[in-house]
């Protein structure tokens, strides 16, 4: 019995001095594991007289309950007093505070871009990626426009000290895309273009096109009209009627404006289309034999038709964006409100 007090005492003591669960552990396998003192002396119990063996295994259950319950209040304190000084240690947030980050938004041009990117993968398209700056060569001789033609006037823009241009139109890519790919291939080509413009509601130096070019063995304008017409009734996710007027490019022929339908008034008339019924879109047509020859593709087997899409045009378009300035204006304010739309 004096044993058991013994052990009692110093468990308490041990205990005490005990700050951390690996600790904890060590002393509940001491007093309460298989080869603890306590289950050495249950084994003597067999060697007493029926009245100390009574006696002696109630003391020494109520110390192996002394154990347990002690071990398990001292597990919860080291426990707690964790998380507290956690607590202490961590920053303050309330949570109750307003969210004070601002999410940012995509670009109108960026949101339609994508879209348009994403009709034409779906009918397997590739994307490229065009050059900004670009070789006096690839923006115009490469497309049929021969130094002197008075196609340059239209597109004047900046020229480099090198002689190298930033590029008019993304048709500048289409040399290096024949070239790359030969033929047949379907591939779009977005990028930035630059003009020297005056600058109004509807002109801007610097513009955003998305290009397009299908080549292949018998490929026709009805193939053109086909690939259009999807992905313009995808952009604006209703049915598009398209026409074809027209158009003089020296890099097509025949060339081509495609109107589409005004989306806004179904044709009736309204302020977007002028009051014309028709929204002028995309020039395209099927590619010139000599730009295909130059691109390294037989044109006498070969066919194929090209586009350049107005992206800027196309997200004032969706946007209902009046002023082409306001694209490249960097306002944070005209961002904002596009996003909330
Ligand atoms: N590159 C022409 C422009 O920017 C547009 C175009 C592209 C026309 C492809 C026909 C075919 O004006």
């Amino acid at each position: 019995m004096q044993t058991l007090k013994n052990l009692k005492n110093e468990f308490d003591n041990e205990l005490n001095l005990i700050s951390d669960l690996e600790k904890l552990e060590k002393l509940r396998v001491k007093y309460l594991g298989k080869k603890s003192e306590l289950t050495e002396l249950m084994q003597t119990l067999k060697d007493m007289t029926n009245d100390q063996r009574k006696e002696f295994a109630k003391e020494a259950n109520a110390l192996k309950e002394h154990f347990s319950k002690n071990l398990q209040e001292y597990e919860k304190k080291i426990k707690d007093e964790f998380i507290n000084k956690e607590i202490e240690n961590s920053e303050v947030y309330d949570i109750t505070l307003p969210n004070l980050v601002k999410l940012g938004s995509l670009h109108p041009i960026t949101i339609v871009q994508k879209e348009v990117e994403d009709v034409f993968i779906s009918m397997g398209f590739c994307v490229e990626d065009g050059n900004e700056i670009e070789t006096e060569f690839n923006n115009f001789e490469a497309v049929n426009v021969p130094k002197d033609h008075p196609a340059r006037d239209m597109q004047d823009t900046f020229w480099l000290t090198n002689g190298q241009v930033l590029k008019t139109h993304t048709s500048a890519s289409q040399n290096r895309i024949l070239r790359k790919y030969g033929s047949p291939c379907k591939v779009i080509f977005p990028g930035r273009c630059f003009r020297n413009e005056s600058l109004d509601a509807s002109h801007d130096d610097t513009f955003f096109q998305l290009e397009g070019m299908m080549v292949g063995k018998d490929i026709t304008v009805a193939n053109l009209i086909y690939f259009m017409k999807e992905m313009l009734s995808s952009i604006f996710k209703t049915d598009v009627e398209v026409r074809l007027r027209p158009g003089f490019f020296p890099f097509v022929e025949p060339g081509f404006e495609l109107d589409i339908k005004c989306v806004f008034c179904g044709g009736k008339g309204c302020q977007t289309c002028k009051q014309g019924g028709w929204i002028e879109l995309c020039p395209c047509g099927m590619i010139h034999p000599k730009v295909l020859e130059l691109g390294g593709v037989d044109p006498k087997t070969n066919q194929g038709f090209a586009f350049g899409l107005g992206l800027t045009r196309l997200a004032m378009l969706k946007f209902n964006i009046k002023d082409i300035r306001q694209m490249n204006g960097n306002d944070i304010r005209f961002l904002k409100e596009i996003k909330t739309r």
